[in-house]
């Protein structure tokens, strides 16, 4: 058992496998408090690029800690650089991501507009910049049988589906709603590609 779950500058996701049994997650708090893990023993992997988010990870890695916490790996750059997580690649039994995904443009709520970052929360002209090589990225970290979640623009409840069923290693494509009902994330399995059909499945291995 492989035991560790990589975060993409992510981190709202709580997640459970069911194969593995690994669950992890990454450094959002919940009402004020580290989520705690369901698998403690899973070794945690969070990407950041923004100097100052990564600067507040390491703030909040340190008191989920010192509160008992298992440590969460911190590793400071741009998910898409290929160099970032290359030594994961196929072992991540879950990959979690919470990335800039609203279209360039979009009107957010004040608080948004005011406070946060805009690389924090424009994903371009679409809104699936980041979302696009995300899921190749995801899909070569994840061993088979991995599971990966990635939160979307509400506008995206189909659009972001269809990318992960067009690609033939991921399978069980699940779309989920927010609390308010609204389209918000998505689930894949990761598979093995058959080199005879050209077909996915569920195999063991990579
Ligand atoms: C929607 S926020 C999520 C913030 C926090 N992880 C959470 O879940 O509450 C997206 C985060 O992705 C970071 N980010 C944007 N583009 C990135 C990239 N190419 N590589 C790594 N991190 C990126 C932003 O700095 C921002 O902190």
């Amino acid at each position: 058992m492989n035991q560790f779950h990589v975060c993409p500058h992510s981190t709202h996701a709580t997640a459970h496998c069911e194969r593995r049994a690994v669950c992890a997650f990454g450094l959002a708090r919940v009402r004020g408090r580290f989520t705690s893990a369901a698998r403690p023993d899973a070794r945690v992997i969070a990407v950041e690029r923004s100097p100052a988010a990564l600067a507040w990870a390491r703030r909040n890695i340190g008191e989920h800690v010192g509160r008992g916490g298992r440590l969460v790996e911190l590793r400071g750059g741009d998910i898409t650089d290929q160099r970032l997580l290359a030594d994961l690649d196929g072992t991540a039994d879950l990959v979690t991501a919470n990335p800039p995904y609203v279209p360039d443009g979009t009107q957010v709520e004040p608080e948004v507009a005011r406070f946060d970052p805009p690389e924090a929360v424009f994903g371009g002209a679409d809104g699936l910049a980041l979302i696009r090589p995300l899921i190749s990225i995801a899909a070569g970290l994840l061993q088979v049988g991995g599971r990966l979640a990635i939160e979307h623009d509400d506008t995206h409840g189909e659009t972001v589906p269809a990318l992960l069923r067009a690609r033939r290693v991921l399978t069980d494509v699940v779309e989920h709603p927010d609390l308010t009902g609204r389209p918000r994330f998505v689930t894949a399995t990761r598979v093995r590609m058959t080199a005879a059909s050209g077909t996915a499945t569920g195999g063991t291995d990579a």
